[in-house]
Order: structure tokens, then sequence, then C-alpha cells
């Protein structure tokens, strides 16, 4: 592909933020839809599957099959998620899992076009082979992390041809960017993020990746937001007495209703507010970007690494609140002590 590529995935039934970046794609940024890749999961957490999918399918941007799509195409007793069998995200998922196969009764055009989809894609940009896949290449449902370490990456990529030069996937929900050595080149890990629902990060956004041809070879690939009308699909959620009120809640808050999936890394970053990033992959030729003795370079993430001014204030007044009262307590019970002996 020539031009900017936009890529998201997750519409997840949230037919408002679908419709939301197909505006932005179009009105905004213009790119054509024939550049515009779904990574997976059309359905899932909210109100409106069978509109979503039918929105997404008749968008005709290239779109890859999820867990999720893989599920309903083959009427599985679940989404194939991959969560723990005792987790609150499994326990969610029956419930909207439920709902989605109602919703698709008598629908078999969009089961079959769902069991159509490809498994993986591959697209060339600046002399770049990338293949698209949904949770890995070694599994559909696998969850790959920002914190995830370069050797499963790594191992992630021993999985295709030596001369594929990136991977884009979807699944895990949080948009991020890595270099990663791979020999004596470094390739790129993308993962676009999801629009259906939240990073987790305290805001209602939705993300998804911009990759642009540069100069000598090199590409641009940039994780960013968009707003849309996430009130109307948390209503919708509302309206839907069989579904639980979690996801809807969570649309608003900006925090997912659990997080027992989550890494300890990716916990501990719930309700930090992600910023866009803009990560530069230079041509191989061009390595000053580049990755040295095998470590990789997580330039920009997601932008959790990264703290604003204002974050970095709170902290600091926090943590000077926090010595203050830890003085102000000792100092109340050395002069107790003191007191006690003199009495
Ligand atoms: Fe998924």
């Amino acid at each position: 592909m020539e031009g900017p590529v936009l890529v998201f995935g997750g519409a997840y039934s949230n037919l408002q933020a679908l419709e939301a970046v197909l505006k932005l794609a179009k009105d905004e940024l213009h790119i054509p839809v024939d550049r515009i890749i779904h990574t997976g999961d059309v359905v899932a957490y909210c109100a409106q599957p069978r509109e979503t999918t039918e929105c997404l399918r008749s968008s005709g941007v290239h779109c890859l099959m999820g867990n999720c799509e893989e599920s309903i195409a083959q009427a599985k007793s679940d989404c194939g998620c991959g969560f723990p069998e005792d987790s609150a995200c499994n326990a969610y998922s029956i419930n909207w899992y439920d709902h989605v196969t109602k919703q698709l009764l008598g629908r078999s055009d969009l089961a079959t076009w769902m069991n159509e989809l490809p498994r993986r894609m591959e697209f060339t940009m600046g002399g770049r082979r990338l293949t698209v896949v949904h949770g890995s290449p070694r599994n559909i449902s696998e969850f790959i992390w920002p914190s995830t370490s370069v050797s499963e990456l790594q191992a992630c990529f021993a999985e295709l041809p030596e001369n594929m030069d990136g991977i884009v996937n979807g699944h895990s929900g949080l948009p991020y960017a890595r270099l990663v050595p791979c020999g004596s080149r470094q390739k790129v890990w993308l993962n676009a993020g999801v629009i259906g629902l939240p990073a987790n990060d305290g805001t209602s956004r939705g993300w998804y990746a911009l990759l642009t041809p540069k100069g000598h070879g090199g590409l641009e690939i940039s994780t960013r937001s968009f707003e849309y009308d996430v009130q109307a699909a948390a209503d919708a959620i509302y309206a839907t007495p069989q579904l639980v009120r979690g996801y809807a809640d969570s649309l608003l808050s900006g925090v997912w209703p659990s997080h027992d999936i989550l890494p300890l890394e990716e916990q501990m970053n719930t309700g930090v507010a992600l910023q866009e990033n803009t990560l530069f992959w230079p041509g191989q030729e061009n390595c000053s970007n580049g990755v040295k003795n095998g470590t990789d370079k997580k330039t920009v993430p997601n932008g959790r690494h990264i703290r604003s001014a204002e974050d970095s204030r709170l902290r600091g007044q926090a943590t000077a609140a926090l010595a203050a009262v830890s003085v102000g307590v000792a100092a109340a019970l050395l002069v107790r002590v003191w007191m006690t002996r003199r009495s």
C-alpha cells in the first residue's frame, strides 16, 4: 500500500464507535476503505452486534477474523476469548455472548461472512512486509501485552517467514508499538488498539493506528485516539435488560469492569491516561533509531511510561504529603513515649 493505512480492531458491537471511526477516516483523514484494516472482534461487549456487523461488512474495509467471529461462525458455546474459567471476564463473556448469539439468530449470512474472513492478512508498505493477526501468529486468542517480553515477541516472529518485517495485531485491547530486535534487524510489533471499549486508562476514547510511509524506506507508526458518542453506546447497553451493566459503566468511566486477565504492569496502569504516540521505524539500512545489544527499544509502547507534567506534579505532592504525615506520626509517638517515661 502506498498511502497511509489506518488499522483498528474490536468494534465489539459498539455501533457508535464504529460509525465514528469510519467517519473520521473518510472526512478528516481522507483514507479510503481499501486502506483500512479491522483486526477482528466485530461483536462482543456492547449492545448492537447485528447492526455493527452489518455496518462493518458493508463498509468495504479489510476485515480479519477474531476469536469472536470464529466462535460465532462455528457456533461454539463461548467466545473463545481465552479467559480463565473462574475469572470475572469469563462470567461477563457468558452474558454478552448469549446476547450476541440471540441477536444474530436467523442471520446466517452474517455468520457465513464471519466464517469466510481471513485469519491472517499481509500487506507491504515502504518496502516492508507486514502480517496482520488477531491474537498472535501462534494463537488467535493469545494476549500480547505492552509488557510481554522481547523473547516472547521474537518467538512469535519465528512463526513467520524470516522476511516478515512486522506484526500488527489486536485482541488485548491496548494500543502500543514496539521495535523488536530480531538478529541484525529490528522488526515492529504494533497493536492498533480497539474502538469498542476504552483502553482501561480512565478516558472514554477509542484507539486506532496510522502507518505512514516516510522517505528512505522509513515508516511512521502512530497510535491515536478519538472521541465519539459514548453516552449513546452506554445507553444502548442500559436499555438492554439482558446485558449486565458493567460494560456500560466501563464505557463511561474508561476503566474495565475486571482486571483479572491483566499482567501486573498493565493493572498498575489502570486509570492512567494514555498519550498518543508516534514511533519512527527507520529503513533497515538506516538504523539510527535502531536497537543495539539485543535489547528492545520500547520507545513508545503506549505512553503509559511517559507521565505528563501534571501527573508528575500530583505524584510529587502525594509523596510529600505522605512523608509529612509519616514524620508527624513518628513525632507524636516520640512525644508519647517521652511523656509516658516522665509520668
Ligand atoms: Fe479477541
